[in-house]
């Protein structure tokens, strides 16, 4: 449907279909910058702006630092000068439309943290000009985009729907997966007017094949986080499972499996050592927090993130029982963990559970916490406090180093890891992602979730 549109609505509608349009990303991370590389790389002029000094010098040199994006592309992108990064916002007023990809992160309470979606408003807001479009992609709670957003950008001569447009489309970017990326995944867009929608609609589906229009940000809001929350919600399904299953002594692994044969109703989640991530651990908050002033308990949301936290204690549990089936004092122990990413072949180390475990094995008294990560050279355990503990990854993985360690843990099943030899080299292993599954020999496998585990006998 064509709704009546403004003269700058018009204005702005031609030049996306004339692909003569200049689009901006604000904040160039894991979201950002795969999607300004999608539009340069299909012949839109794009500028590319993050507070982040480091980042905006790489990407200058056309230096990718992004797993996912191919260096390659990236340089290409630069070189041809489709792709400009600025760290000045007054750029901005360059822009015919802004996609706002900020983190938004919680408060140490969990509580939403929005602020970095507030400055990036007032960065557009200070540069606009009538005839932008501005596309919000940081996931947040339902409401932001009408009620925290455009009170920044209005004002009684720039209306939304007339002298600018506006719109919520949540990202899916999925880092890691081979099959599904920025340019393939479909896109949910909610413009606050039919007005704001319809475009939004028409520039995302220049980098993106699929756009789903739907009637207001607040569904794409909404949609976003039931999304995250579902995943949520069955990771803490499975996890709780693979914990009765290791009492009962039935494998969850193969149970999971033996479920996903059917054809319909059923999708397969597996247990691990807990969720990471910016999305799946974060999101389901910005619902629970905004239901409290509804008078509303997000029960489902409650109790799966009650489950999926306790995950690392769990698996801290496996590793203190197989220390001290050994002749060793707990302050002489060593313990290996295999990954610090948050999953597999992801260099993302935000809230990793395999960070939570390291800790909880060091505040037990473990004497010495030791990792191997392919992508995460270096980590701080204990954060921000005064018994702050750096760590640098092993070099490399070796028999002789792994027979060093009372106990070696698989945290993250990194595919680069030669597992086998992991199996045949170490005393025991407590393998948390089931990445020893085609190892014969089981003998000194301790297999989350398999009814192995010391709490069954
Ligand atoms: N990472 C994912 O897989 C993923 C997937 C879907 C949705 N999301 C959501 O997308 C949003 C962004 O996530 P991300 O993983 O890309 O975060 P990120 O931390 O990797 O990137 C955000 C970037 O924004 C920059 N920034 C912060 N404030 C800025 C400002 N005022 N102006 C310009 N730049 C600014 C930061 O320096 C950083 O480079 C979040 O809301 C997240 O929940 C992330």
């Amino acid at each position: 449907m064509t709704h009546r549109r403004s003269h700058w609505a018009q204005h702005l509608a031609k030049r996306i279909k004339q692909r003569t349009l200049t689009v901006g990303v604000l904040g160039l991370g894991y979201v950002g910058l795969p999607l300004a590389v999608e539009f340069a790389r299909k012949g839109i002029r794009t500028f590319g702006f993050d507070t982040n000094a480091e980042k905006i010098a790489l990407l200058e040199r056309g230096q990718n630092y992004i797993r996912d994006l191919d260096d390659r592309v990236v340089a290409d992108c630069v070189a041809s000068g489709m792709l400009q990064a600025h760290s000045n916002p007054a750029r901005l007023a360059d822009c015919d439309v802004i996609f706002i990809c900020v983190p938004t992160p919680f408060t140490p309470n969990k509580d939403p943290d929005i602020s970095f979606i507030l400055a990036a408003a007032e960065s557009i807001a200070a540069a606009k000009r009538p005839g932008q479009l501005y596309i919000l992609k940081s996931t947040t709670f339902p409401g932001t985009t009408r009620k925290y957003v455009q009170p920044k950008l209005e004002d009684s001569r720039f209306r939304c729907g007339r002298e600018y447009f506006l719109a919520f489309s949540p990202e899916r970017v999925d880092p890691g997966n081979k099959t599904w990326h920025t340019g393939n995944t479909p896109i949910v867009v909610g413009g606050i007017t039919p007005v704001c929608t319809e475009l939004a609609c028409a520039a995302t589906a220049l980098a993106i094949e699929k756009v789903v229009p739907v009637s207001s940000p607040e569904v794409a809001e909404m949609e976003k986080l039931l999304e995250n929350i579902f995943r949520s919600v069955n990771i803490a399904l499975v996890n709780e499972l693979a914990q009765l299953c290791d009492r009962i002594g039935i494998n969850i692994w193969e149970v999971v499996q033996a479920a996903a044969t059917k054809p319909f109703g059923f999708m397969p989640f597996y247990p691990g050592p807990g969720i990471g991530g910016h999305c799946i651990l974060i999101d389901p908050y910005y619902l629970s927090w905004m239901a409290r002033e509804y008078d509303f308990t997000t029960s489902f949301i409650e109790l799966a993130a009650e489950v999926n936290e306790f995950m690392p204690y769990y698996v801290r549990n496996l590793i203190i029982e197989q220390i001290a089936r050994q002749p060793v004092e707990i302050d002489r122990a060593r313990v290996l963990l295999l990954g610090m990413a948050f999953k597999r072949d992801v260099d993302d180390l935000r809230h990793s559970p395999a960070l939570k475990v390291a800790e909880l094995l060091r505040n037990d008294g473990v004497g010495r916490v030791d990792y191997y990560d392919p992508y995460i050279p270096s980590v701080v355990l204990f954060e921000g406090s005064k018994r702050a503990e750096s760590l640098q990854s092993l070099p490399a993985l070796r028999p002789n180093v792994l027979r060093r360690y009372h106990v070696v843990c698989v945290t993250t099943d990194h595919s680069a890891v030669d597992y086998a030899m992991v199996a045949r080299s170490s005393r025991v292993v407590v393998d948390t992602r089931n990445a020893l599954r085609d190892v014969s020999d089981r003998r000194n496998i301790v297999l989350l979730g398999s009814g192995r585990s010391p709490l069954s006998s």
